[in-house]
């Protein structure tokens, strides 16, 4: 089963099987299944945070569970709830037309409402984490469901739960808590001019879908996951290091004492902005940004990261984390 159009960076890959959940309660028969058969299963959503090999030999469950509604609403907030296989975006979207304010700041970010829990999606200065409630997820190690709450899912910057237990969740539905009270969220570069306007979450997604589509190259035209690298959060030592040697260097100070530095930043510093190395890249439109210019695969992909990394910390002495998942 071909993959290629199934993942945002349009790396070449196949799988031995695939086969499309489109009802949670499929999970159950599939991991049977597959357990039958002797194959492992790996779970693909909108495949825009992935690294895919170019063969996996098991079953690609594709999660196009569909679904989403207001579950219920009082005096402080709404509850939604949406399955895991519907695009992230068109739920943001949805929100944004029933006159509830809470995710605007999440739009377009590409990918489905199962994914968005794993990574803890984030951008202009809001998280998943902000405003969710609850998520049901198929245990596979039990064969039963789970219930989730903030807590359980252990969110942080761009990570939860679910990234330290890769194969054992299936995200299948998730609630979010959106607060009646809605107070535009403009802490953030580009948003902040806003201020004192006349606001809706609808006019502050149209600013974030406006600043997303000039920033950030649109992987339907140059294939690419994103952000490729977290922004590395460093000893304020580390820090200070950078900074003597370049004082107007982006950084971010922490709660707890350490410094978020700009990896697009330390990337473009080091010379690599539109660099490329064979059929892959570094954008020349936004320098954290991997893109496949065509024919590109896996390997091609580890090699620049790799490339990448030594280079950040050859010249600034800062290590970098690849942000999507190697499959
Ligand atoms: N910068 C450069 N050169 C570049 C790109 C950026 O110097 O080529 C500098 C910018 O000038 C700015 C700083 O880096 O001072 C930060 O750049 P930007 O505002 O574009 O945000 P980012 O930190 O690179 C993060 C998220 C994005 C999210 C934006 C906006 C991560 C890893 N990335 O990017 O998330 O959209 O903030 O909130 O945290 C994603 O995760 O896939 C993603 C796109």
């Amino acid at each position: 089963f071909d993959l290629s159009a199934r993942n945002t960076l349009a790396l070449r890959a196949q799988s031995r099987f695939a086969v499309e959940i489109s009802d949670a309660g499929m999970l159950a028969g599939l991991f049977e299944t597959a357990s039958n058969m002797g194959l492992p299963v790996r779970v693909l959503g909108g495949g825009s945070n992935v690294v895919l090999a170019p063969q996996f030999d098991g079953i690609t469950a594709l999660i196009s569970t569909k679904g989403k509604r207001i579950v219920s609403t009082d005096d402080e907030a709404t509850l939604i709830e949406a399955a895991a296989g519907e695009s992230w975006h068109d739920l943001v979207a949805w929100t944004v037309e029933n006159g509830l304010g809470g995710i605007e700041n999440l739009a377009l970010i590409p990918g489905t409402v199962g994914a968005a829990p794993v990574q803890n999606i984030g951008a202009y200065g809001a998280e998943l984490a902000d405003c969710f409630a609850e998520l049901t997820a198929y245990d596979c190690r039990t064969g039963a469901d789970r219930l989730f709450d903030g807590k359980d899912c252990a969110f942080a910057y761009r990570d939860s739960v679910f990234k330290h237990e890769p194969d054992r969740f299936v995200v299948t539905t998730v609630r979010l808590c959106l607060p009646k009270a809605w107070k535009p969220n403009l802490n953030f570069a580009g948003l902040s001019d806003l201020a004192g306007g006349e606001l809706t979450p609808k006019s502050v997604m149209e600013r974030v879908i406006a600043l997303r589509t000039s920033k950030l190259p649109d992987w339907r035209v140059h294939p690419n996951a994103g952000s490729f690298f977290q922004n590395p959060i460093v000893t304020l030592d580390a820090a200070q290091r950078v900074l003597a040697e370049t004082p107007t260097a982006p950084n971010y100070p922490q709660a707890d004492g350490r410094t978020k530095l700009s990896a697009g930043w330390l990337i473009e510093q080091s010379g690599l902005k539109g660099f490329r190395m064979g059929p892959v890249g570094m954008s020349d439109r936004h320098a954290l940004v991997v893109v496949n210019h065509g024919g590109g695969q896996q390997a091609d992909v580890a090699a620049l990261a790799a490339y990448v990394k030594d280079s950040v910390r050859a010249r600034f002495g800062v290590s970098l984390h690849e942000e999507p998942v190697f499959l």
